[in-house]
């Protein structure tokens, strides 16, 4: 039995150690987090984070051999094993602003550890970090007196979020990294023999320490890097009448491209794409590598551009002007099946037409709460309602912005019924039946497609 903890009870930590716990019921795994409020809903029925699936398999192993806790020290001494998985936001001030990784949580935790450790402990980095941060971790850890043995050990996490469950269940693979060392390899082999529960020792790779905290942001800039190729395409498509729904498919079908994340969209959203890449550009440009860099950054500033280019659309397809008009926005969060709206596109969108002075009124079945924080100010600019059918009415236009699948399944014909004529759908996630809208009466304009615009009459 060992003892595992991990500090930081968020989207990765909350879930990752749910999975773990439920895999291997002899190990006690407990989560701390500073936030006693993030704390007491993870004991409780309303967990902090909407996530299919997961209040089940917490609800399996909780109170047995999963626990949540606010007593960061007291579970540091009692551990065997630490994963990390503190949040690594992009840095908003000093050197490396807007750039690099804001590793003070990180650091904190690693001081917390030596503070509290009477023991030997495996510590593992589960955060997304920049890479070689392992090493700053090993300096700090060992720059103590008591000659305590501690390892550092890579194993960045994969999953997406609104699948998270299932990514952990089922992963395409497990990555873990670690020293050359006889104590490395040791450590590395624990956190092997973790997974090994459920997964297939054959998607259980080794690495070494740098490789496998490279890989994690290698990983997302390809991910992002094919929504923004994609996306690219579709302002292409936009002015020639091709269609990118036609053009993914018939790229996709090449075995060496593959279907899978060739959906065009508003954009990407979430806290880690753009955080990500913006790290490995501030990496290479510190390793005087600005080729490199650039290339790299050229992904998330299409990202922008796509989001940008989606509201200019919506602004001058209603006749230059929306003052005044009402818009209904359909998604807040930043995909569907997650309440989450770190920098979602819904939102961008939102604060643009804000800015427009239109009136917006924003629907989603589980993120409105996180968007009202994320708004802030603009927030008491925003009307905030959870049935579509209320939001669309009187609406100009309707601005599909999440992939929520019940966005699809709507009375469109009842919506269009009780909304200001000429009536306007904008398709930022092409989730719905466009030739259909427009036999209704709708104009419709979806991404990377030809217009669907009714002669004035
Ligand atoms: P999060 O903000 O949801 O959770 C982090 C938690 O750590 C917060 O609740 C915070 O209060 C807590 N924390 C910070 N410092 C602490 C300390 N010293 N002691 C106790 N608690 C502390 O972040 P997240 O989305 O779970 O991401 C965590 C890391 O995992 C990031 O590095 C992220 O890049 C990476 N990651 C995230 C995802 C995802 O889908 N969200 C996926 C893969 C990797
Ligand atoms: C992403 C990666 O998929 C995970 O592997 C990674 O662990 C995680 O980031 C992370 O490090 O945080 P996530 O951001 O949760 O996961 O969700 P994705 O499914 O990757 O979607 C990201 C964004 O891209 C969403 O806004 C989504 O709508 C958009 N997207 C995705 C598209 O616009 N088109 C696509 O084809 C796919």
């Amino acid at each position: 039995m060992a003892n595992i903890l991990c500090i930081g009870a968020g989207y990765v930590g909350g879930p990752t150690m749910a999975v773990i716990a439920q895999k291997c019921p002899e190990h006690r795994v407990v989560v701390v987090d500073m936030d006693g409020a993030k704390i007491a809903a993870w004991q409780s029925d309303q967990l902090p984070i909407y996530e299919p699936g997961l209040k089940e398999v917490v609800l399996s192993c909780r109170d047995k051999n999963l626990f949540f806790s606010r007593e960061v020290e007291r579970h540091i001494a009692e551990a065997d094993i630490i994963f990390v998985s503190v949040n690594t936001p992009t840095k908003t001030f000093g050197q490396g602003a807007g750039k690099a990784a804001d590793l003070q949580y990180w650091e904190k935790t690693a001081r917390q550890i030596l503070q509290h450790s009477r023991t030997p402990k495996i510590v593992v980095e589960k955060s997304t970090l920049p890479v070689r941060t392992a090493e700053a971790m090993e300096r700090i850890l060992h720059s103590h007196d008591r000659d305590l043995p501690f390892d550092v050990v890579s194993n960045p996490e994969f999953l997406a979020e609104g699948t998270a469950i299932p990514n952990m269940q089922n992963p395409d693979r497990v990555l873990i990294g670690a020293r050359d060392t006889p104590s490395g390899l040791k450590a590395m082999q624990a956190i092997v023999d973790i997974y090994a529960h459920w997964v297939p020792r054959e998607r259980i790779i080794t690495t070494n320490l740098w490789s496998s905290e490279l890989s994690k942001l290698v990983a997302n800039a390809f991910l992002a890097q094919r929504i923004s190729s994609v996306n690219s395409i579709s302002a292409l498509c936009e002015k020639t009448e091709a269609d990118i729904q036609e053009i993914a498919h018939a790229i996709g079908l090449d075995s060496r491209i593959g279907p899978r994340f060739l959906n065009a969209s508003v954009g990407f959203g979430g806290s880690c794409f753009k955080k990500d890449i913006l790290n490995l550009v501030y990496l290479c440009d510190h390793y005087g590598l600005s080729e490199v860099a650039r290339y790299w950054e050229q992904v998330v500033r299409m990202n922008e551009y796509q989001q940008a280019r989606f509201h200019s659309r919506i602004l001058s397809s209603m006749f230059n002007t929306v003052a005044g008009k009402r818009i209904a926005l359909f998604g807040a969060s930043f995909k569907a099946n997650t309440s989450d709206t770190r920098e979602s596109p819904a939102l961008n969108v939102c604060r643009a037409l804000v800015e427009e002075r239109a009136e917006v009124v924003l629907t989603d079945p589980y993120a409105l709460d996180n968007a009202r924080i994320d708004l802030g100010e603009d927030a008491r600019r925003v009307i905030f309602e959870p049935d579509p059918y209320v939001a669309a009415a009187n609406a100009h236009a309707i601005a599909i912005l999440t992939e929520w699948p019940l966005f699809a399944d709507l009375d469109y014909e009842a919506i269009y019924r009780s909304m200001a004529k000429p009536a306007f759908i904008f398709d930022g996630r092409n989730i719905l039946n466009h030739r259909g809208l427009f036999s209704i009466g709708f104009n419709v304009q979806a991404i990377g497609k030809p217009p669907l615009i009714h002669p004035a009459r």
